[in-house]
Order: C-alpha cells, then structure tokens, then sequence
C-alpha cells in the first residue's frame, strides 16, 4: 500500500491538538456532570480517575501503540499485525462503536446547535429559574422534528471535515478553539463556585459517600473514563496512525489523558455548584447541563457573549469528537475497502444520520423510542449505555489481552518509543496492560452479568 502518501500530523501539537480534540467533548462537557450527579457525586468521581489512571493511561498508550506501528484503521491495524486470526473482529466491534456512539453523540451535539442559537438571538440572556429553564429544554428535546434536523446539520459538518483529510481539516481548527474553550470553562467556574450556596456543589463533587457505589456506578465510573478518553473503538489506533515518526508518542498520550480529565472536573466545578444554588436535583439526568448553564449565564456581568462564546466553543468541542469517531469508519473503509474519502464520509456519515433519527425521537417525540420497548429506558440512553459504556469496555480488554500476551507488551513499548523518547515506568506499564486492566474491567463486566444491573 503506498504508505507514503497517508496523512500525518505537522508535529506533535498538531497530534496532541487533534487527539485532545477528540478526548475533549461532550463526554467532558455533557456526560460525566450528569453520570456523576446520577451516581451519588464524590464517590463516582473518585473511581472515574482512578480509571483513567490505572485503565485509560495504558489503554490510551496501548492503542497509540498499534496505530503507529501498524499505520492502519482498527480493522487493518489487527490484520497487520496477526492476520489470519479473530483479530480484526475486535476492530471490526471498534467500527461499529463508532457508529453507534456517533448516531446518539449527534443528537446531543444537535441540541447543543439550538443552544447556541438561543444564546444569539438572547434567549439566554436573562436570569432564569431552574423550571424556566427545564420548560425551555424540554421543549426543545421532545419537538418532533428539531432534533431531528439539528443532529442533520451537525453530521453534515462532520462529514466535510473528514472528507478534507486528517492534518488539515482537524488540526487547523483544534489548534485555536481548544484554548480558548479552556479560558471560558476557568472563567465559568470561577463564577459558579463563589454563588451563594455554590459551596455545597463542591462537597457534593468530592466528598465520596462510599455507600452510593453500586455496581452499576462502577460500570459507569469505568464507562465514562473510556468514553471521555476515546478509547476502546480503536479511535487513538487511528490518530496514532498519522503520528510522525520522530516525535514523542508516550508524553503526547499523556498530555492528551491529563487534559481531557482536567477539563471533565472543570464543567464539574461549573456544573454541580450552580446546581445547588439554582435549585436542581444532581440526578436530573442527561438535560443536567443544559438546564443548569442558562442560570448561570443570566448572572454573569455581559452573560450573553459568555453564553454565545461557550455554546460555540461545546458544538465546536463536540465537533472535533464526532470527527473522530467518522474518521475510524470512514479509515475503515478507505483502507480496507477501498473507498475515497469523499463517498466514505458521505455515505456513512448518512447512515449515521439515519440510525441518529429514533435517538432524537427519544426524549418526548415519540412513544415508542422515549421508552424503548417497554425497558423503561429511552432509545438514547440505551445506546449511550450499550455503546458508551459495554462495548467500549469490552473493546478495552480485548486491546490489553491482545497487547499484554499475543503482540506483547516489548513490541508496544519498542512502537511507543521508535523515537527514541522513553515512557516513564515502562515495567508498571507492562503489569497494568497484562494485569491490573483485564482483571478490573473482567470483573466489572462479570458482575454486571451475574448481578444483571445492566443500567
Ligand atoms: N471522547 C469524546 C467525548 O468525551 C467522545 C468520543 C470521540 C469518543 N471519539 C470517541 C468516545 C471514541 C469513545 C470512543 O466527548
């Protein structure tokens, strides 16, 4: 294959750029606030990072790992490297993740657009209440056609970042929006954290209460430092792909896990002290931010440039994730398949937009998806579950098996260090890959088996 003419990133900013770009999204922003607020606070977010540390850091390396040696999509990378083998199936589940997650992520990616929309046209502007607020998200999520047409948009822009390539599409965008995305979020938290009452947000955000941890909390905490990280779908095995060979690849890894974790405690801290002063329940589910943020806006001095700056910066944050997750299926089928990246994109990006259409009916609009099949649970937060938290767990330990006894844990570490840049603590490595991840994230999926908490 003429391996000469793939993409690559400018350098190591440009991959740190796009990978942080990738981490950095909703899963920050939306996600982990109302996963934490539904699982009891503190103690959820304790074993969050301990996830990300003891599982996300190895997993983040190991994929990168592959993705550098092998120079392939996930389906590719395994075929390379074993082929002839059940390998590729693994990558095959990464592919169809990225579908998955991205037929839910565009609806949420959607309501933030209406947002923004909101914010410019000064809906926004004023003080509101918690029910003020709740009346004007509810509204919006259980209309049967907006959401619709939103999450239409969204992937549409998607697919023409994507079908431009890798380096200029991606990069050129992250490199100036991530920044400022992180000035805004420092600004906004400092603002909720001195709200009378704020104080109480940030007991109930660190102060673990161990008797909340269920089962079903631990499969969430695992999920979300999966999620929030773009792992287990192959997503880093594909931009670690297009990392230039003399650079730095551990550190770069590193990098992109440290401010990806930092940003997700940020919209914590912006998140849960507005709460308590506005007056809504932790638990109120995925319209959490949305129905908190508007409240804090109003009391902020020129609160509408803030809010029209911060919904720009998320469906911009957003954007750069639902690239990533295209970017895997449509690498997928231009290596494999070979396709061009232009029917790639559009194609599936439109298959996405299809499987998009009964998740955006979820909220209200329709019946039959708002309780899907009489579970109880809407159509959305089950894909958000299956995909977001099973298959990427899934999709984990399958990546540690693979690297910690069938390519090992010598011929990850030779990939993570071909520039001849070392990873700190190589042998903590190795024990985490072989194991500390396959044991955990075993265990957890086990216990939810046994047990039959799926939710
Ligand atoms: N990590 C992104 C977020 O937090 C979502 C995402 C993008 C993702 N690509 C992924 C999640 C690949 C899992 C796998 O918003």
């Amino acid at each position: 294959m003429a391996m000469a003419s793939r993409d690559q990133w400018s350098g190591r900013m440009g991959f740190i750029f796009a990978a942080a770009g990738s981490a950095i999204g909703l899963g920050n922003i939306w996600r982990f606030p109302y996963t934490a607020g539904e699982s009891g606070g503190g103690a959820f977010v304790l074993l969050y990072l301990f996830f990300v540390a003891v599982i996300g850091i190895p997993v983040v390396l190991s994929e990168l790992a592959i993705g550098r040696t092998t120079q392939r999509n996930p389906v590719g990378a395994f075929k390379a490297l074993v082929p002839g083998s059940l390998w590729p199936y693994v990558g095959g589940l990464g592919v169809l993740t990225g579908f998955g997650i991205l037929a839910f992520y565009a609806v949420i990616a959607g309501w933030t657009l209406s947002y923004l929309y909101g914010a410019l046209t000064g809906v926004y502007g004023g003080v509101l209440d918690g029910e003020q607020s709740l009346a004007l998200f509810t509204e919006l999520i259980s209309d049967p056609t907006m959401p619709i047409v939103l999450s239409g948009i969204f992937i549409v822009l998607t697919i023409i970042v994507v079908r431009g390539g890798v380096s200029k599409g991606i990069e050129r965008v992250t490199k100036v929006l991530m920044p400022l995305l992180l000035v805004i979020l420092v600004i906004l938290a400092i603002r909720s954290v001195t709200l009378p009452g704020g104080v109480d947000g940030l007991v109930y955000l660190f102060k673990p209460d161990f008797s909340k941890i269920t089962i079903s909390v631990v499969m969430s905490a695992l999920g979300q430092a999966l999620f929030s990280l773009s792992l287990g779908m192959g997503a880093m095995i594909t931009y670690g792909s297009y990392f230039p060979d003399k650079e730095n690849l551990p550190s770069a890894g590193i990098t992109v896990a440290f401010f990806d974790t930092a940003i997700a405690i940020l919209a914590g801290l912006i998140i849960f002290p507005a709460l308590f002063s506005v007056g809504v329940e932790p638990g109120a589910g995925p319209g959490l931010v949305f129905v908190v943020l508007p409240s804090i806006f109003g009391s902020l001095p020129a609160g509408q440039l803030f809010a029209i700056a911060f919904y720009a910066l998320l469906a911009i944050a957003a954007l750069t994730s639902t690239i990533s997750l295209l970017e895997v299926v449509v690498s997928y089928f231009v290596d494999e398949k070979g396709w061009s990246r232009n029917k790639s994109a559009w194609v599936l990006g439109g298959l996405c937009f299809v499987l998009a259409v009964p998740s955006a009916l979820a909220s209200g609009a329709s019946p039959m998806f708002t309780d899907f099949l009489g579970t109880g649970v809407d159509f959305l937060t089950l894909n958000n579950n299956i995909w977001g938290n099973y298959s990427l767990s899934i999709g984990a330990i399958s990546l540690c098996i693979f690297v910690g006894y069938k390519w090992g844990v010598p011929n990850a570490l030779a990939s993570l260090e071909a520039s001849g840049h070392k990873l700190p603590a190589p042998a903590l490595f190795g024990f985490l890959v072989r194991y500390v991840c396959p044991a955990a994230v075993g265990a957890v999926l086990i216990y939810v088996i046994v047990t039959g908490n799926y939710f």
